[in-house]
């Protein structure tokens, strides 16, 4: 099949719903931070198919894994009987976790997590309010999505869970407050006690829910002693923080889970994207007290305990743990952010660059000074880099997106940051076509 007819007949069979295109790259074959498409093109991934791959494409021993339980029992439920994979790595993922205490459910995706995480929540402390962020992104099921700061056209079509409000996230770049950072003293903070005082009876919250970086909204890290404050307010109240790591988990910051970054220990943790190699999975991780909140099967799936994807998402964890990589993913990451912000200084379109580990942001912008986001450019910049072979997205519009395989090699990450150099200058000069904003849609 040629490219463009696959590219047609995806038109006739998936709706808009399914999918946000970026570039029209049809993948046949991929390894660690190397993509192939069907035209026989190579690609150095920044993406990681949006943060799964940490451990590269097709990792050898996710690979093997696999293979031998396909061999031996691809199902056999752990909801009426047992199997042993499952097991191995709910405990695996308890040892792991900063949650001392904690019990786990496996899943197939992190929305399916964030539910879940809402019903415990909402069932161990008997309470129905969920406090939120704006621009969070939590999934597409009714409850992640009830919970979402992002894309309120969707819910107002459909309905959406109630008790739910919004707080703005702690942006320094872009402060929803007006303030300058390192001179605000945390206006985000008062804020929360404002929304008691004004909007929502604090000790009838359930929990908070925040990503410790938020991911969909442009890579915003939050200041470091912001989480702390947070929780001592939570406590306060009796409200739990859940994080959500579904993007920013297992060794993407540099930490098991990026939350360890702001020293404070969430109630409950959701992880997925890179769990399982590629493969779906989801884990909920939380105190036993609110893990044992739910009847029988009050949140169970039937294809979750896999015990090829258990396998699978076991690999992953011994790659993290014997490459080293929460280590690797720092290294490489504070290189990735000298080499960015030296293109800042060279770049006016650059804006902003933020992150930790090998979560990063590139915030493109018209002007410095109004940080008026530059939409068309980042489209271009993408288009460019999809012709130069680097796979790269954006989000909220005008955020590039940086989160390669924590394996990527060296000089990969070398050649993929020139070709990005080269996509952003590109722009700058003029060189990429106005047609191609119709073709990159993203998000
Ligand atoms: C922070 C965060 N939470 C939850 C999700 C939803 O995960 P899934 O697409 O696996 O349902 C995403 C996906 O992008 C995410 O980035």
């Amino acid at each position: 099949m040629k490219k463009e007819e696959i590219i047609f007949r995806y038109s006739k069979v998936f709706p808009k719903a399914a999918r946000v295109t970026y570039a029209p790259i049809v993948g046949v074959k991929a390894k660690n931070a190397k993509v192939w498409d069907i035209e026989g093109r190579e690609y150095i991934d920044f993406l990681s198919d949006a943060a799964v791959q940490n451990v590269g494409h097709n990792n050898e021993r996710v690979v093997r894994a696999i293979k031998e339980q396909a061999d031996e029992l691809i199902h056999f439920t752990f909801i009426y009987g047992y199997t042993v994979e499952p097991l191995l790595l709910a405990e695996k993922l308890v040892k792991i976790s900063p949650i001392e205490n904690s019990k786990v459910v496996l899943g197939l995706s992190g929305s399916d997590a964030n539910d879940g995480a809402i019903k415990f929540a909402r069932a161990y402390t008997k309470r129905r309010t969920i406090l939120s962020y704006l621009g969070s992104y939590y999934g597409a099921t009714y409850g992640a999505m009830s919970i979402t700061g992002l894309d309120f056209e969707t819910r107002a079509l459909v309905g959406e869970l109630s008790d739910v409000h919004y707080i703005p996230y702690p942006d320094c770049y872009r402060c929803p407050f007006g303030q300058e950072k390192g001179k605000c003293h945390l206006k985000c903070i008062s804020y929360l006690e404002y929304k008691f005082e004004k909007e929502v009876y604090a000790d009838g919250v359930a929990a908070l829910f925040a990503e410790p970086i938020q991911g969909d909204a442009g890579m915003i890290v939050p200041p470091d002693d912001y989480f702390k404050k947070l929780k001592k307010i939570l406590d306060e109240h009796g409200i739990l923080l859940v994080v959500d790591e579904v993007q920013s988990g297992l060794g993407r910051t540099g930490k098991w889970f990026a939350i360890e970054h702001f020293g404070v220990v969430p109630d409950i943790i959701t992880l997925a994207k890179p769990l399982g190699g590629g493969l779906p999975i989801s884990a909920i991780i939380g105190k036993e007290e609110i893990m044992e909140s739910l009847p029988p099967l009050g949140h169970t799936f039937t294809l979750s305990g896999s015990p090829v994807v258990s396998r699978a998402a076991l690999a992953v964890i011994e790659e993290i743990e014997e490459k080293n990589l929460l280590k690797r993913a720092e290294k490489l990451g504070d290189y990735t952010m000298k080499r960015l912000k030296k293109m800042q200084e060279e770049h006016e379109l650059i804006g902003d660059v933020r992150g930790k580990g090998l979560m990063i942001g590139v915030d493109l912008v018209k002007d410095r000074e109004t940080k008026e986001r530059a939409f068309d450019e980042a489209k271009k910049v993408v288009w460019r880099a999809y012709e130069l072979g680097l796979v790269l997205a954006f989000l909220h519009g005008n955020v590039l997106r940086i989160q390669p395989p924590l394996t990527i090699e060296k000089e990969l990450l070398d050649e993929g940051l020139d070709r990005l150099e080269q996509a952003i200058a590109d722009v700058e000069e003029g060189k990429v076509d106005d047609k191609v904003l119709k073709i990159v849609q993203g998000w």
